[in-house]
């Protein structure tokens, strides 16, 4: 505590680590008759005595969208939507928005979008390429409790906050985009969301470091966190929940970035598995993701390195768990990799983050390595071992039924194969 702000932290000694807040001391009185009173107003309730309710729930009429947040956007909650910039946070959103219109005399007006970042000239722009000549309240404002007083006013049934780094008390000294400001700001649409039921989606950029003033304070504030991720130059964007109060987690949604914005994708293993062929380097894998299977084709390219030290890169897998596997090829299946640059990649621009998909990088590696197809119409799910030997995954029933429907006749899974060396002979002939 400091009544000032101070660049350094005189207790540990690290730089810029002060946040503002609000003084209870000076704000709102914080002795000892105040403590007293709210102890005697607050009433202890057994939660036997309260009857179990379905949260009423918005729909946005994008399926994928209510999917992920568990059947639409509770009434009174606060949305977290985070994502790089530029990778379509507010476009996803202006068709929320655009989806979700007037519900009577006590909410008159549709979504209000209330834009910190951008003009309203530049939310029309946008707008009009998803739905010509579309009709949406703007509020061009920055200040949290002026806009919590728009709200209140108008009641709309949903409110988009675009961004949440734009907002700012003038409570607080600090500048907009601070961790104190942030947090005051959401705290208070936190209040405000609940106390007239509305909900309220906010935009939180990721920054570089991923803490400070970024989501990561917010995250404990809200109630739901979306995040929105893709490889900027793919058109794919998979909407992801990493927290939900009132639904499950790891649910993803997928969508198509086109010109008139966000288009679901309905049936992902179709579109990821279109362009595949069967060439030395594929292997296709059955991830989860949620409660979804999304089969995924992975590529390797291994080829004769010209470096002392030869490369290993993973785009959308981890590096580590790469060189993990790579390492276990070597020393079990005795293959000599170390004069070999490996390269393995996703299609689609997606991440996989499953030790299932273990199987499939090792025998994508293994068949461009020697350079023969892996048999036609096979799938791979399995966790490789430090041992070589693989290891069950959850839910494999639901993974190889899903690759069946789309033409798949063998699965090559723990439960046909133990190890690597097993696996191989079921698909690779005279390795
Ligand atoms: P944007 O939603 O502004 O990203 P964010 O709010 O996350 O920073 O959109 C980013 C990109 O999307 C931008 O480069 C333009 C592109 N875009 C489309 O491809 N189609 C569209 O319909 C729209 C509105 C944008
Ligand atoms: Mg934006």
């Amino acid at each position: 505590m400091s009544p000032q702000f101070l660049g350094r932290c005189p207790e540990c000694g690290n730089w810029d680590t002060l946040v503002e807040q609000i003084s209870k001391v000076t704000g709102r009185g914080f002795n000892k008759k105040e403590v007293k009173k709210s102890i005697k107003e607050s009433e202890i309730i057994n939660i036997s005595d309260i009857e179990k309710q379905q949260f009423a729930r918005l729909s946005s009429n994008i399926a994928e969208f209510d999917r992920v947040l568990g059947g639409g956007v509770v009434l009174g909650s606060l949305v977290l939507v985070s994502g790089d910039p530029g990778i379509g946070k507010s476009t996803l959103l202006t068709q929320l928005a655009l989806n979700i219109t007037a519900v009577g005399p006590a909410s008159p007006i549709g979504t209000l979008y209330v834009a910190g970042e951008e003009s309203a000239q530049q939310i029309k722009l946008r707008a009009d390429r998803i739905k010509p000549k579309a009709s949406l309240a703007v509020l061009n404002e920055t200040d949290v409790d002026v806009i919590a007083a728009v709200i209140e006013q108008v009641r709309p049934p949903l409110v988009i906050v675009d961004s949440i780094q734009t907002l700012e008390t003038t409570d607080l000294e600090s500048v907009a985009g601070s961790v104190g400001q942030v947090r005051e700001s959401a705290h208070r649409l936190q209040k405000l969301a609940k106390k007239l039921h509305v909900p309220i989606m906010i935009v939180g950029h990721v920054t570089k470091e991923g803490t400070v003033a970024g989501p990561k304070t917010l995250e404990h504030v809200v109630d739901v966190v979306l995040s929105l991720e893709g490889d900027p130059v793919s058109q794919f964007r998979i909407l992801r929940t990493t927290k939900n109060r009132f639904g499950p987690t790891d649910e993803v949604g997928i969508f198509e970035m086109e010109e008139q914005g966000m288009v679901e994708v309905k049936n992902p293993s179709q579109i990821f598995l279109d362009e595949q062929v069967n060439a030395p380097g594929s292997a296709v894998v059955a991830t989860l993701n949620g409660l979804r299977p999304i089969l995924l084709e992975i590529q390797a390219l291994v080829t004769k390195s010209s470096l002392p030290i030869p490369r290993r890169v993973g785009t959308g897998i981890d590096n580590n768990r790469l060189q993990l596997l790579v390492a276990v090829l070597s020393k079990r299946l005795n293959l000599p990799l170390f004069d070999q640059d490996i390269f393995v990649n996703v299609t689609g621009g997606l991440k996989v983050t499953e030790p299932a998909a273990d199987l499939a990088i090792c025998m994508a590696i293994i068949s461009s390595f020697r350079d023969k197809p892996l048999l036609k119409k096979s799938i791979f799910i399995g966790e490789v071992g430090l041992l070589g030997e693989l290891r069950s995954i959850r839910q494999l029933d639901k993974r190889a039924s899903e690759a069946k429907k789309l033409g798949f006749t063998k699965v090559i899974s723990p439960a046909n194969a133990k190890s690597l060396t097993e696996a191989v002979k079921l698909v690779l002939a005279n390795v």
